[in-house]
């Protein structure tokens, strides 16, 4: 595993926007699944500039919802795909049939997974995956313990990232599940990005590359793949030696 190491918050994501801007100009029309959350946002800015440059052009690609809390649709504030589309695909004038993202508001769960792998095998597999690293170090909602599935699964979500989600909402929601990719699909992809930044998760970073893969620490499950790159800001790599 690759891990870069900028000062700030701003530098780290020119660099994973770079990155990422040179996979879809080097392998157009492929299926890319990024990360919604706090961590990932700087990027998604730093994309769109870029965009806007002509150094990229964010439609000649296909998109995947990562993720999706369970009883959140795209209406609710702080659901993973109100936050894609306000703070990604609508910015970034992506077309609606680009896009597919999970309804955590559907009445079929199982027809909702079957309709995401149905998105995935169109596209034939996920090219990138793009990924913030959660406080326990879950990747999507691929929580501990969860191992590497493939395809699609619902997931009842961890006491961490049950505490951590009030961050997101503006109001106080009742969440028990979360609907995810699974890591081991994740990590089908021809190219990882993994991204955390903040001295809050130091931590985890620690834990994530110190030491064997460890299904405690999902992320770690992650770094034995064969093009990845971990980028941090100083502050998110205090604990590690690089
Ligand atoms: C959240 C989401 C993930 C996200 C991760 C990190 O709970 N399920 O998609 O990448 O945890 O979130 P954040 O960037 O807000 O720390």
């Amino acid at each position: 595993m690759k891990i870069q190491v900028l000062p700030t918050i701003p530098e780290v994501a020119a660099l994973v926007a770079e990155d990422i801007a040179e996979f879809i100009n080097a392998n157009p029309k492929k299926l890319l699944c990024f990360a919604a959350g706090d961590t990932t946002l700087p990027v998604f800015d730093a994309l769109i500039r870029l965009q806007k440059e002509n150094k990229v052009n964010l439609s000649n690609t296909y998109y995947i919802g990562l993720d999706e809390w369970v009883g959140l649709d795209r209406k609710t504030t702080g659901s993973c795909a109100q936050v894609m589309f306000d703070e990604f695909y609508e910015p970034a004038n992506i077309p609606q049939e680009n896009i597919c993202v999970w309804d955590g508001l559907c009445v079929d769960l199982d027809a909702e997974k079957r309709r995401m792998e149905d998105w995935i095998s169109k596209h034939s597999g996920i090219a990138l995956s793009f990924l913030g690293i959660g406080m326990n170090g879950h990747v999507g909602f691929n929580e501990p313990y969860i191992g590497l599935p493939e395809g699609t699964l619902i997931v009842p979500l961890d006491e961490t990232t049950k505490k951590v989600s009030g961050k997101y909402f503006d109001k106080i929601q009742d969440i028990e599940l979360g609907i995810t990719i699974g890591a081991g699909e994740l990590k089908k992809a021809k190219k990882i990005i993994l991204l955390a930044t903040g001295s809050g998760k130091a931590e985890i970073i620690k834990k994530t590359v110190t030491g064997k893969p460890d299904e405690s620490v999902p992320a770690s499950l992650l770094i034995d793949h064969h093009d990845i790159t971990l980028y941090l800001d100083k502050a998110a790599a205090t604990l590690i030696n690089v």
